[in-house]
């Protein structure tokens, strides 16, 4: 009898102990860098398919939040999950430097805008295809499912009917967004979603195009000799005859061994980014993704496996990624804001990549946008180069300093800036060509006042 309460403390005691020891453990996901909200957009014309999310409200928002714009990001690939944006990218915490280990990025994108994170298309990340068939495999059927899902994540929140939204995205979602905006601008333009501009990262647009330029930017690189040129050059022609022959697939396949080809030449680690000496470590996010503990924070079923990129995805776009999307961005950019904008390190969809497409764009604007001034663009705080940027009319074009593929990992602070001045219409990408050709003094005095808050 007597030794049962002693029993009891030395239970308790154990107990407390236990919890202490368990909460002396810092949780892998601190409440600071929780999403806003997380979980699943049904998808409807693919009934039990649902695309996962992650949205991060803005955290200074300048405006009321009704007001406030939204950015969505997409991945490329195909098939690649946009929580390697999320939590390696643009996200305000990320696993950059450390496995399981989330630190505050010191340039998140939602600084003064909300942020969402799709993993598109569905079969994606943690997204959900019903069956293979749902998965998309054309940019059509991708925009009407994306477009669903937009228009289910405005709906379930109330306020957000007007906010105004930028669709971002990078790489092969060089694909998807001009794809989204396409379809808003022309199938929905009086639907949900209140479209004001697109933005794309090292993006594949016009593969054709932008196949060609591998040979030339290597060898004038100093990266291949003349030899090894004529050899990139003899790969990318295979390539671009299957597009002729519309044997899409091979095509893709034959720039898949091109990229390999350049790979093997250059020996370098990644090229994604000529100074890195190892590849970007986008495998930490699916190291956490993969504990339990993230699974439960951001609402996904523990059965789930995260895999960075999707083989059935990626299989069912293959046909698609030839495919050029060059006519819808000539279609958004006579409604809407576009910004290209590239890592100067990339040697996969770079500069000279992006300039090769964007010079023959069928656009009224064209002739202005190529004799506009490209302008050095200084880091605000200490003056460095941060890159170039050259705008006319609707067309911003962006060339991103000490940044590979990855813009927002290798320039955190950067990428947002110019993401934010991008949106804003601020410093380089102000109205300044008013006061390019017109010389009246009422008109300067006027721009300069629209102009100050750079
Ligand atoms: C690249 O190198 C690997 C390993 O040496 C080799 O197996 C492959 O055939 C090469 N591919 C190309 C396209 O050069
Ligand atoms: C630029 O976009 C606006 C909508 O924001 C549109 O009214 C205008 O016609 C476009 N300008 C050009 C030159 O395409
Ligand atoms: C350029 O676009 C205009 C209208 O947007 C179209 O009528 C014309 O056929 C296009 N030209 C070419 C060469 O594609």
């Amino acid at each position: 009898m007597k030794h049962v309460p002693t029993l009891y403390f030395l239970l308790s005691t154990l107990l407390i102990l236990a919890v202490s020891i368990e909460s002396l453990q810092p949780p892998l996901f601190p409440d600071e860098s929780l999403p806003t909200k997380s979980g699943y957009l049904p998808v409807k014309p693919a009934p039990g398919s649902s695309m996962f999310y992650t949205y991060y409200e803005a955290q200074n928002p300048t405006t009321p939040l009704t007001d406030t714009p939204l950015l969505v990001w997409l991945q490329g690939g195909p098939g690649c999950s946009s929580m390697i944006g999320n939590f390696y990218e643009l996200g305000p915490w990320r696993v950059v430097s450390r496995a399981n280990v989330l630190e505050p990025n010191p340039g998140a994108w939602n600084r003064l805008f909300g942020l969402l994170f799709l993993d598109n298309p569905i079969g994606v990340g943690f997204s959900i295809a019903a069956s293979k068939q749902d998965i998309p495999s054309n940019q059509r059927e991708m925009a009407e499912q994306l477009y669903a899902s937009l228009v289910e994540f405005i709906e379930q929140n109330p306020g957000f009917e007007n906010r105004p939204v930028y669709i971002t995205g990078e790489s092969y979602a060089g694909k998807y967004v001009p794809a989204i905006g396409y379809y808003i601008l022309k199938e929905k333009p009086n639907g949900k979603i209140n479209l004001k501009g697109l933005a794309i990262g090292n993006g594949l647009t016009d593969p054709v195009a932008q196949v060609r330029t591998h040979a030339v930017n290597v060898y004038y690189s100093g990266l291949v000799n003349a030899k090894q040129r004529e050899e990139i050059e003899r790969a990318q022609e295979i390539s671009i005859s299957l597009v002729k022959a519309q044997r899409w697939r091979e095509a893709a396949e034959a720039r898949t061994e091109l990229l390999t080809l350049l790979g093997n030449m250059t020996g370098l680690a990644t090229l994604y980014n000529t100074a890195r000496t190892i590849p970007y470590r986008t495998d930490l996010v699916v190291d956490l993704l993969n504990q339990r503990e993230a699974k439960r924070v951001l609402g996904v079923s523990e059965t789930m496996r995260f895999e960075e990129c999707s083989d059935e995805v990626e299989d069912a776009l293959r046909g698609d990624v030839m495919k050029s999307v060059k006519f819808m961005v000539e279609y958004a950019v006579e409604r809407t804001n576009v910004l290209l904008y590239q890592g100067m390190l990339d040697l996969r969809d770079g500069v000279v990549s992006t300039e090769e497409w964007m010079k023959t764009m069928n656009w009224s604007g064209l002739g202005m946008f190529l004799a506009a001034e490209r302008r050095v663009w200084k880091d605000e705080e200490n003056g460095d180069l941060a890159g170039y940027v050259q705008r006319w009319g609707n067309l911003s074009h962006v060339a991103v300093s000490g940044a590979g593929h990855f813009v927002p990992t290798d320039k955190a602070v950067n990428s947002r800036d110019m993401i934010e001045s991008w949106v804003l219409g601020k410093g380089l990408f102000g109205r300044e060509d008013v006061h390019q050709t017109l010389t009246s003094s009422v008109l300067e005095s006027k721009s300069n006042r629209f102009d100050s808050g750079y």
